[in-house]
């Protein structure tokens, strides 16, 4: 049997797993920094370190203490040690390599986004590779090829804003508040995306993505060509509702047809996806159909793994582990994933 700890503190999330042999969750802990955040409108780095500092030590005892296993029952650390706020990450890394050290366990550092890359595997009772994975979260929107856990191929990513990141200007555009992708994704529901038409941006020849032009044409939108302030006050809460219903759909256009034009590009008919964006109802919906039609098979992450989590860092950690893989002391956190 294998148990592995799991620690995550690459953004505004504390997190602290523990999870046997690369599937059964035993415990996942997360303690949120929302209302640390929320006034600001984003993460203060600053103050996202402090806090993984104040609260990791007691979340990382309370999930052993879930579990109900101790530390001499664990058989290694995994932790987030890229990409990430490099202030943060060095809390969730200093903290496993003291632990390692002191309870005598090998430890592996994970790169957060392969982990939301194979998220989905999680509670499978089986191996969905290869498989193309679909990573939107707040800071990543990517596309990958999953051939193995340690043959994992970027084929594209975002030029500029993440998708996350363009729900949460959204939202902070009509003043919805923050995080914006759960309350623009409800508003959306109640929305006719009919009255407005947003544009889809694809740039370039490959499977990259661009969301900065659209969240710009939701801000003229709202105030008026070329404005920035002065027009929110015009609209109704159905127009809200339309806008974030019209937002959502060019959204979810462009991250459903780069999908698919992965699966036409490699041949890969398995289809993840994962990172906080796979939450929204109407990316699963549309998804779950295309791939229907299309022949694809579609695993969508668990909500539980969907947003930052340590569990998904435990699992990749354990496959990784079982390929010999390990680090030793020096091993450093890094903002960027090389
Ligand atoms: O994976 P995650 O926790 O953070 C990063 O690693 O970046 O994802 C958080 C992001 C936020 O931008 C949040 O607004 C978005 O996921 N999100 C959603 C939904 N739930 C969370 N976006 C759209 N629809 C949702 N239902
Ligand atoms: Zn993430």
């Amino acid at each position: 049997m294998s148990l592995i700890l799991g620690i995550e503190t690459s953004c505004d999330e504390t997190a602290a797993a523990v999870v046997e042999e690369g599937r059964t969750v035993r415990s996942n802990l997360i303690a949120t920094q929302y209302d640390l955040h929320a006034k600001y409108g984003g993460v203060v780095p600053e103050l996202a370190s402090r806090a993984h500092l104040e609260q990791l030590d007691a979340l990382i005892q309370e999930a052993l203490a879930e579990a109900r296993v101790t530390p001499a029952d664990l058989d290694a650390i995994a932790v987030t040690s890229r990409p990430g706020l490099i202030g943060c990450l060095l809390i969730g890394v200093t903290a496993a390599k003291a632990l390692a050290w002191a309870w005598g366990k090998p430890m592996i550092g994970v790169d957060h986004i392969e982990a939301h890359a194979t998220s989905a595997a999680i509670a499978l009772d089986h191996r969905p590779w290869p498989a193309l994975s679909l990573v939107v979260s707040g800071g990543h929107t990517s596309l990958f090829l999953v051939r193995d856990v340690d043959d994992i191929r970027l084929l594209g990513a975002t030029v500029d804003d993440a998708a996350g990141e363009a729900f949460d200007k959204v939202a902070s555009i009509l003043k919805l508040g923050y995080p914006g992708g759960p309350v623009v994704d409800s508003r959306a529901r109640a929305g006719d995306p009919g009255r407005v038409r947003f544009p889809r941006s694809m740039p370039g020849d490959g499977l990259d993505f661009s969301f900065s032009g659209l969240k710009t044409a939701v801000l003229y939108h709202v105030h008026g060509p070329g404005r920035t302030t002065g027009g929110l006050e015009r609209l109704t809460a159905q127009d809200v509702n339309d806008v974030c219903a019209a937002f959502s759909e060019a959204v979810v256009d462009v991250l459903v047809e780069r999908s698919m034009q992965a699966v036409d590009r490699t041949g890969v008919t398995t289809l993840l996806l994962g990172g906080g964006v796979a939450a929204n109802s109407l990316l699963r919906s549309r998804l779950a159909e295309r791939c229907r039609g299309g022949g694809v098979k579609l695993h969508v992450t668990l909500p539980a793994y969907c947003t930052d989590n340590a569990a998904m860092i435990a699992a990749l950690g354990h496959n990784l582990l079982l390929r010999g893989r390990r680090d030793r002391f020096h091993l450093a956190a890094s903002a960027s994933r090389t």
